[in-house]
């Protein structure tokens, strides 16, 4: 049956992005070290065209997130999309260039309507203004019997918790503190999240959480 599940790498402070996000800084000012742990791992390197290096407990995880297996649609903010704001600048088509890694079709969130943009590899992107029920259904639809990735970012997370939608939320959870940024698990509400794996590298301890359908 199709999940709704999210994965998101978080500081020990809880913050998966920095504060003020621009084109310089996708995850914001020091964000990017929530994901510096994926570029050491293979699946990343060879993404790269770079040689593999011994692996670690991280490269499974990393593999099993970029391969985007299972995954029939995606769901994420505006924000996650790209740092502009108000009306588009329609050039603008996403951080991931011609092919970007979802190869499904993927459903922003956004108060500012626009067409969708087809891309290379299976990926369009779609833009949905009427809220987090509507983009579901269509994601839904979309999907069939593959689960729905919640790609981020926090506010678009926070709303599919807070509606009860969220299936599993896997975290992965840096030892950094950020200091400031966007919270993850804030204005949630209490869900009942039971762990039903760890797996504890070096440097990253990636939890997956089920939560309790609302
Ligand atoms: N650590 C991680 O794993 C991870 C993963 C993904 C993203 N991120 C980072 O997280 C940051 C973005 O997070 P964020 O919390 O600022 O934003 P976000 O959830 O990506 O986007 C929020 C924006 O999306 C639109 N939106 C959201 N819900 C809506 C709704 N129900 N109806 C209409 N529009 C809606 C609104 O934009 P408009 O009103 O402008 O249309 C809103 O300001 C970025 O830096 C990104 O790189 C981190």
């Amino acid at each position: 049956m199709s999940r709704v599940i999210c994965d998101q790498s978080v500081s020990l402070d809880g913050f998966s992005a920095g504060p003020n996000q621009s084109l310089e800084n996708p995850l914001g000012e020091n964000g990017l070290r929530v994901h510096e742990w994926m570029f050491v791992t293979n699946p990343w390197r060879m993404s790269q065209g770079l040689p593999a290096v011994p692996e670690t407990a991280d490269d499974a995880v990393a593999g099993d997130l970029m391969s985007n297996a299972g995954v029939g649609a995606v769901i994420m903010g505006r924000n996650m999309f790209g740092p502009i704001r108000g009306g588009w600048d329609r050039s603008w088509k996403g951080w991931w260039g011609d092919d970007p890694p979802y190869h499904a079709p993927v459903f922003v969130l956004t108060h500012h309507p626009r067409d969708p943009v087809p891309m290379q590899g299976g990926t369009t992107f779609y833009f949905v203004t009427d809220g987090v029920e509507s983009a579901l259904e269509q994601a839904r639809e979309a999907a069939g019997d593959k689960d729905i990735r919640i790609g981020g970012g926090a506010s678009t997370v926070q709303q599919f918790i807070r509606a009860g939608h969220l299936d599993e939320l896997h975290l992965h959870l840096v030892p950094i503190i950020l200091g400031a940024g966007q919270r993850l698990l804030e204005n949630v509400g209490d869900p009942k999240m039971t762990p039903v794996s760890v797996i504890a590298s070096p440097t990253v301890t990636h939890i997956r959480y089920s939560i309790e359908r609302q």
